[in-house]
């Protein structure tokens, strides 16, 4: 082993073990930034160590990182927070097909080498392309949906389980020709073969996956990237690369886990059930009195409050109302009230969507408080403030069993004296279903804008 191999074979493991420091620091909001940073610290170690490593012609790789780095610096400066959740969908698609390219690259290679492809080189070829393939297409399909180019609705149609099935054969069959001889007259074939029907297997394993379970979709989307990435490490021998590809499959597959758990539903359940569809057969519609108020009526309210609970929602983060949801929290704090943010885990459109918008107003960590440690307090609770948040809750997740988020855990906020809902119409959230909560005794619907609305609050505060 030459010392620049002894230096880059060290420099991965310095790089692997900062990946795995910065994935530890993200699982707290206090550390998060900073774990970003070190995770991004270790990428550059790796990237730098593998190009001089391998001893390559930078031209093209340069050119390459120049527009990559262009394309995405102009996208991520242009993109609204609100449209970051399908932005994280787009560029998870952009990884998976990053590695099918990679893995029909070194096949090409291979070929036009004329040498013998072993089993150990040709199997993660066919993984990094078929993969990648379905990573791609279904992350379209949640960047289209999250993004309402299509409708969220899962789309079912009868034989849908059978033409599955198909295409897993058909996978399963190209698999076994293009093993038993990959370098032989049809293995070309079947890797092109494959890679259409990864496409379409992308596609389908996605359509019938919508309403409040997209959570789940995005996170295994996710954990398929980074096990994507990780057969494409295997493919061009680079450990870096299948350390970090698996860092991002497990946690993914983890993170996974936590939303099915939020969803209460298991994985199985998820992807073959349909959810959602049957919503436009059984949702409810409720009848009965909605109690409007203005933020006069509400201000005099919350000025009495000892204990108010922010409950945010997908509502917030378009009317990018965490500032001055902060602003408010201080001035009831100053006013003697016990304040705290409750988060529901899938909250908003993307894992930890609200936690990011709180700390961004820089809302202190000490006062988010998850679901199921607030849900005991609840009945103690004089005002739960609702702030663009719908699903999360919806009583008839608890209440109505054949509500289609029947099960769905949510934050009881009709268990606190009373409720207010701001929002801007009586319309329903991501999952289609009615909500009973705005026709409660106890709730008053405060509409308009969430950032108008409290914004119309804080200043009954400071004319008081
Ligand atoms: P939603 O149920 O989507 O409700 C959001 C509410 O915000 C809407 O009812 C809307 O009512 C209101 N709103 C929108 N703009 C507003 C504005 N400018 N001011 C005030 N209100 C506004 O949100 P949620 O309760 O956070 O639930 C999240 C849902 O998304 C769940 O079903 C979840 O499963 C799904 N989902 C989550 C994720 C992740 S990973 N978190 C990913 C995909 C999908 P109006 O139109 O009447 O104002």
């Amino acid at each position: 082993m030459s010392a620049l191999e002894i230096t880059a074979s060290l420099s991965y493991i310095v790089a692997s073990c900062l990946f795995i420091v910065g994935l530890k620091m993200l699982s707290s909001p206090a550390s998060a930034r900073r774990g970003n940073l070190v995770s991004a610290l270790g990428m550059l170690i790796a990237v730098v160590a593998t190009l001089v490593a391998q001893g390559m012609d930078y031209h093209w790789i340069l050119v390459g990182a120049t527009l990559g780095a262009l394309a995405g610096a102009f996208a991520a400066l242009r993109v609204p927070m609100t449209s970051m959740p399908e932005f994280v969908a787009l560029f998870n698609g952009f990884g998976g097909i990053a590695s099918l390219l990679v893995g029909w690259a070194e096949y090409h290679r291979s070929l036009s080498l004329g040498a013998e492809i072993p089993f150990a080189a040709a199997l993660p070829i066919y993984l990094a392309i078929l993969i990648g393939g379905v990573t791609f297409t279904g992350s379209m399909i949640a960047y289209a949906k999250l993004a309402e180019r299509i409708d969220g609705k899962p789309t079912l149609f009868s034989g849908q389980q059978i033409v599955n099935a198909a295409i897993l054969l058909g996978v399963a069959v190209c698999l076994v020709a293009f093993l038993a001889a990959p370098a032989g007259p049809y293995a070309y074939w079947c890797v092109g073969f494959a890679i259409g029907l990864s496409f379409i297997l992308g596609v389908l394993a996605t359509i019938p996956i919508g309403g409040a379970d997209m959570p789940v979709v995005i996170s295994l989307l996710n954990s398929y990237s980074g096990l994507a990435a990780c057969a494409a490490g295997f493919v061009i021998n680079n450990t870096v690369l299948i350390v970090s590809g698996a860092l991002v499959g497990a946690s993914g597959i983890i993170l996974t886990n936590i939303m099915c758990k939020a969803m209460n539903r298991s994985l199985p359940h998820v992807l073959f059930s349909g959810f959602g569809a049957a919503a436009a057969k059984t949702g409810a519609v409720y009848e009965g009195e909605v109690n409007p108020i203005t933020p006069e009526d509400a201000y005099y309210m919350l000025e009495a409050a000892q204990s108010v609970v922010f409950v945010p929602g997908y509502g917030m983060a378009v009317a990018q109302a965490q500032h001055v949801v902060r602003e408010l929290g201080e001035l009831l704090e100053k006013n003697g009230a016990d304040v705290k943010y409750a988060i529901h885990p899938v909250a908003g459109r993307m894992p930890g969507h609200m936690n990011v918008l709180l700390a961004e107003a820089n809302v202190p960590y000490e006062q988010l408080v998850e679901m199921d440690d607030i849900n005991p307090r609840l009945d103690t609770v004089d005002v739960a403030v609702v702030i663009g948040a719908n699903d999360v809750v919806n009583p008839a997740a608890r209440e109505q069993e054949d509500s289609p988020i029947y099960g769905m855990p949510i934050i009881n906020v009709d268990h606190a004296r009373t409720v207010f809902v701001l929002k801007r119409s009586m319309r329903a959230g991501f999952a289609g279903v009615d909500n009973p909560l705005f026709f409660k005794e106890n709730t008053r619907m405060l509409f308009g804008d969430a950032k108008q609305s409290i914004s119309a609050l804080i200043a009954e505060f400071k004319t008081a």
